[in-house]
């Protein structure tokens, strides 16, 4: 027979996954504390637009936000966030406190798989001895340990979870042997079986600090190239014609998992009485990249500052998402206003609610309206009407292309000065 899963929270990462394991035919049980969220996804609404409404209703999926769901699992997953404090210092508490949940309710023989990012030990050292102190039961006897990272990309339709190889570890051989198999059965692009749980934790997280390592060396060479006074753009292009030239762009690095896991890894680190030096330059460079953003906006207007009236297009931390948080494009918006611009927001994926509560000014593409149009996220709606964004600057004005997509010439052509990172 198969097993009952639970998954735990029902974010991102929790939901997609929840939706796998139901049409695999899985009893598939999801657990939140927030039962806003619990409501929504009953009423078939998922407002992280992972699933849409069809996908909800297809399979049989169990919501609830009460703890005691949780004793029927045999297999619990745990998608917990996994943020930074204001000291860039990791932040475990959500995946404690749920830790603690799970432990009040758990099955004797049930198996704890974590799937949030995390520093190495953390499955092993820090929750484990959690589930136990909660249980009464023991680890490696009575419940067993597994780390499986997630590694979706939130808007992306085409790499989704099941197409996306699973890295699996379990505490121990026969509960590696038990993950590989239920993963293999959801996941067509197969599993890999790594050979401990520190080993799958520390995978993911380099994962996401080579590519913050990998954009922050495209910043810098931005920054450079700026300031030798030729376009970044057409210095990528001639470089990519190499065959081993990796081919990143600069932007901004916002969100919870580029630009916040890096810094796990500095934690385990200095834990360990270890300096990190590579790891924490990307941050630097990658963090300072709205400030530098702002600037270039600001140094292009032919008006002043105080006088300027400016448009951002796209709030949120990456394109065709509605997530905003650690969103570097609203670090944008907040250097412009110091600087005394009006600035004016839009983003088709930020309700009016939201945007009332972070005390924004919202604006449209309306012709001729702004002394900058600063192109941030772009969201497909955006790109889908090219001429709005362009009519909306004023005649001799900026358009500001953060990450060169749209055609220099034509911006020049409707006589607008065309800028970029
Ligand atoms: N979002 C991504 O694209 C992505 C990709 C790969 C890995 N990850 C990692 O996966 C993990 C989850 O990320 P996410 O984006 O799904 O987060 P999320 O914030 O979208 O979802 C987390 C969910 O957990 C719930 N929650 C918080 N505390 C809880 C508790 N004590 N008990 C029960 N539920 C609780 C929240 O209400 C929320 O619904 C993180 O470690 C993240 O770094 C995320």
């Amino acid at each position: 027979m198969k097993e009952t899963i639970c998954i735990v929270g029902l974010g991102y990462v929790g939901l997609p996954l929840a939706h796998a394991f139901a049409k695999a035919g899985y009893e598939t049980l999801g657990y939140d504390i927030a039962e806003k969220r619990i409501g929504e996804l009953r009423r078939g609404h998922d407002r992280t637009r992972e699933l849409n409404e069809k996908q909800l209703k297809e399979v049989t999926m169990t919501f609830s936000a009460d703890s005691e769901i949780l004793e029927r699992a045999d297999i619990i997953i745990m998608a917990l966030p996994t943020p930074v404090d204001a000291e860039n210092k990791p932040d475990l508490s959500p995946v404690e406190s749920a830790s603690k949940t799970v432990g009040k309710h758990l099955k004797k023989g049930a198996i704890v798989v974590y799937e949030s990012t995390v520093y190495p030990g953390t499955t092993e050292e820090i929750c484990g001895p959690i589930l136990e102190k909660e249980s009464g039961l023991v680890c490696g006897k009575d419940f067993f340990l597994g780390y499986s990272p997630e590694r979706i990309n939130p808007g992306d339709k085409e790499h989704t979870v099941t197409k996306i190889v699973k890295v699996v570890a379990g505490q121990d051989e026969k509960t590696t042997d038990v993950l590989c198999e239920l993963y293999s059965s959801v996941i067509t692009a197969g599993v890999h079986r790594a050979p401990s749980v520190k080993v799958a934790e520390m995978a993911k997280a380099i994962e996401n600090a080579q590519r913050d390592l990998n954009i922050a060396f495209m910043n810098e060479i931005a920054l450079l190239s700026n300031k030798i006074g030729i376009k970044t753009k057409d210095v990528l292009a001639a470089a990519a014609t190499k065959w081993n030239f990796l081919p990143f762009k600069p932007g901004l690095v916002g969100g919870h998992c580029i630009g916040v896991d890096p810094y796990y890894l500095v934690e385990k680190a200095r834990q360990l009485g270890m300096e990190t030096h590579v790891i924490d330059a990307g941050r630097q460079i990658n963090d300072r990249m709205s400030k530098e953003v702002a600037m270039q906006v600001l140094n292009a207007l032919d008006v002043s500052p105080a006088k300027a009236r400016i448009l951002v297009l796209g709030l949120t931390f990456k394109e065709n998402i509605p997530d905003t948080r650690n969103s570097k494009s609203m670090d944008v918006v907040h250097h412009l206003q110091s600087a005394g611009c009006a600035v004016e927001v839009n983003d088709p994926y930020v309700s009016d609610e939201e945007l009332k509560r972070m005390e924004m000014t919202t604006g449209a593409c309306e012709e001729n309206r702004y002394d900058a149009v600063v192109f941030l996220a772009p969201h497909r709606e955006y790109l889908a009407d090219v001429q709005g964004m362009i009519n909306a600057v004023k005649k001799g004005g900026v358009f500001y292309d953060l990450k060169s997509l749209v055609d220099r010439d034509t911006i020049e052509r409707a006589g607008r000065r065309y800028v970029a990172l």
